[in-house]
């Protein structure tokens, strides 16, 4: 639409008025994907974009995702400005794990290394040992597995249990889920199957085991985009968020792309598989956020700088 237009000239142009740069999730719109590419921002899996916005010299960083992401940018540049399109869109891992209860788990359990998912407040990697995301995990774990530690994991239990299943380490499990992928059924993959035998099934581990197990490759969202590359398979089942499909589709145009089912009896639900607070972000509060200044995340500083040590772990490790 002509307004679309309109709003993506103006942002273009904001941008470089405000020495920003776009980070952007795969999982939100394509026209922002689109915006970020075209600017020399970047689309990216969670631990891509942590990387991209500390080490880039932009003096505003937007960060179009969810609020673990910019919060974790603002920890790693605190110098930087770090603007939301909103502050409001969040994530069920984050909210099913808050820091009271967690910190209590941890009191219980001092034996343990704590390792959090990225998806987690700042005030919960603050209480953690170590922070890591879906790409680098399993190597994490199997790091400390090595070293003798035992590990209290939280919050995804599908992400754990998927984690400790690959490594076979000790770990003691919060009980928190994504409601995206917790959607995704087995059986509605199985009948895809049956259909498209030849098709190779591309799974994000925030999956229930059922649906991992099925897997040709589970990783995270940037490891998906490469697994599409690299298989030689030219019909993929993917059980991620359908916002992936922009850039997925982009890196392999000639194969065909299907959602995985997020219902028992094989039926595709465009809607379904979708993260309602990724879809939060849209052109016009993105454009509002640079404009004004709004949706600016701020972290108390000694806060910040206890959530900057296990969030730095993660950025040395295997860099
Ligand atoms: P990635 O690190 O794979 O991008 O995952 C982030 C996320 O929130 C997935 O739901
Ligand atoms: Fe959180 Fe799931 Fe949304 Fe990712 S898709 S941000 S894990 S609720």
């Amino acid at each position: 639409p002509a307004e679309d237009q309109t709003r993506v000239a103006e942002i273009k142009q904001l941008l470089k008025s405000r020495n920003a740069v776009l980070v952007a999730h795969y999982y939100t719109d394509d026209a922002i994907q689109q915006l970020a590419e075209a600017t020399g921002g970047c689309v990216a899996d969670s631990l891509e974009m942590a990387r991209f916005g500390a080490r880039h010299d932009a003096t505003t960083l937007v960060v179009a995702g969810v609020r673990f992401m910019g919060e974790t940018a603002k920890i790693l540049s605190p110098e930087k400005r770090v603007l939301m399109p909103t502050l409001e869109a969040t994530c069920s891992l984050d909210i099913g794990c808050p820091e009271k209860a967690f910190s209590a788990f941890c009191d219980a359990h001092p034996d343990r290394t704590v390792v959090v998912y990225a998806n987690t407040s700042a005030a919960v990697k603050a209480r953690a040992d170590w922070v890591v995301t879906s790409s680098i995990a399993v190597e994490v774990i199997e790091h400390l597995q090595s070293r003798g530690e035992k590990v209290l994991w939280a919050p995804d239990k599908h992400l754990g249990s998927y984690i400790q299943k690959k490594t076979g380490a000790d770990m003691l499990m919060w009980d928190g889920a994504c409601i995206v992928h917790e959607e995704f059924k087995a059986k509605g993959i199985e009948d895809l199957k049956r259909l498209y035998p030849e098709a190779a099934v591309l799974v994000h581990p925030e999956s229930p085991a059922s649906v991992v197990s099925m897997a040709d490759v589970a990783g995270s969202t940037s490891q998906l985009i490469k697994a599409a590359q690299s298989l030689p398979n030219d019909k993929l089942i993917v059980a991620t968020d359908r916002g992936i499909f922009f850039k997925m589709q982009q890196a392999v145009p000639g194969k065909i792309l299907f959602e995985a089912p997020t219902a028992g009896n094989g039926a595709t639900c465009r809607s379904c598989a979708h993260c309602p607070w990724m879809a939060m972000n849209a052109l016009d509060n993105l454009a509002g956020a640079l404009r004004h200044g709004s949706g600016e995340i701020h972290v108390d500083e000694s806060l910040r700088l206890r959530a900057l040590k296990p969030l730095e772990r993660m950025l040395s490790f295997n860099a």
